[in-house]
């Protein structure tokens, strides 16, 4: 398995973009100069309109322990999920804060550009030497979750991203062939 690299940094950066599983993702978390930057980065997602839907909420310390709680609540003794907030020193939670009835935006519009701005985060986090992965799952829908951390019940978080320092770096990946996803359009 080969990593494909590029002479340009950025090209680079994205060639060889890859998640960190959680238990690679160790402390100490971002510190607030590189978290701004990291969010500030989210910022220049493409979004028409300039609807600005994005929400982020980061979570860190003892607060991951009150998530937790949140989530045992959402999902009734279900104590697995307790510990899920543990699994890195920083979560942020990325939610798209909807406009149901834009005239040029539709819902889905909102949350793919909330989407890519959580991808942002990633590559910053990444370049910045941290790790990190997006992760959902039912609690990321649950609406005792999204109430919880100060969310209408029509909003949708896209993700929690789970970032930290990295134990070691995270494996390679093999990724498909281009030709699996390309197709060349010339007319009907
Ligand atoms: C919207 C979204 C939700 C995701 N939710 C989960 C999840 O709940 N659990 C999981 O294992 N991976 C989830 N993933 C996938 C991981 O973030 C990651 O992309 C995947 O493990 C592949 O690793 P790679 O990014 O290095 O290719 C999600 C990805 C996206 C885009």
């Amino acid at each position: 398995l080969t990593t494909q690299t590029h002479e340009n940094p950025m090209v680079s950066a994205l060639l060889e973009h890859r998640s960190t599983p959680a238990p690679l993702l160790i402390d100490p978390a971002p510190d607030a100069d590189a978290l701004d930057t990291m969010l500030r980065c989210a910022l220049s997602a493409p979004d028409h309109a300039a609807m600005r839907p994005w929400q982020f909420i980061t979570i860190e310390g003892d607060a991951r322990l009150r998530l937790g709680d949140v989530f045992v609540a959402a999902k009734q003794s279900d104590e697995a999920l307790r510990r899920k907030p543990l699994r890195a020193p920083l979560i942020v939670a990325v939610a798209a804060k909807i406009i149901p009835e834009h005239p040029k935006t539709p819902p889905v519009e909102q949350i793919l550009s909330t989407g890519i701005a959580a991808q942002h985060i990633q590559i910053a986090a990444r370049a910045l030497g941290f790790g990190s992965v997006w992760l959902t799952g039912p609690m990321a829908r649950h609406p005792h979750v999204k109430q919880a951390l100060g969310l209408a019940s029509g909003d949708e978080i896209v993700g929690f991203l789970y970032i930290g320092s990295l134990k070691k770096p995270a494996p390679e990946k093999s990724r498909p062939e281009l030709d699996a996803h390309r197709a060349v359009w010339s007319g009907i």
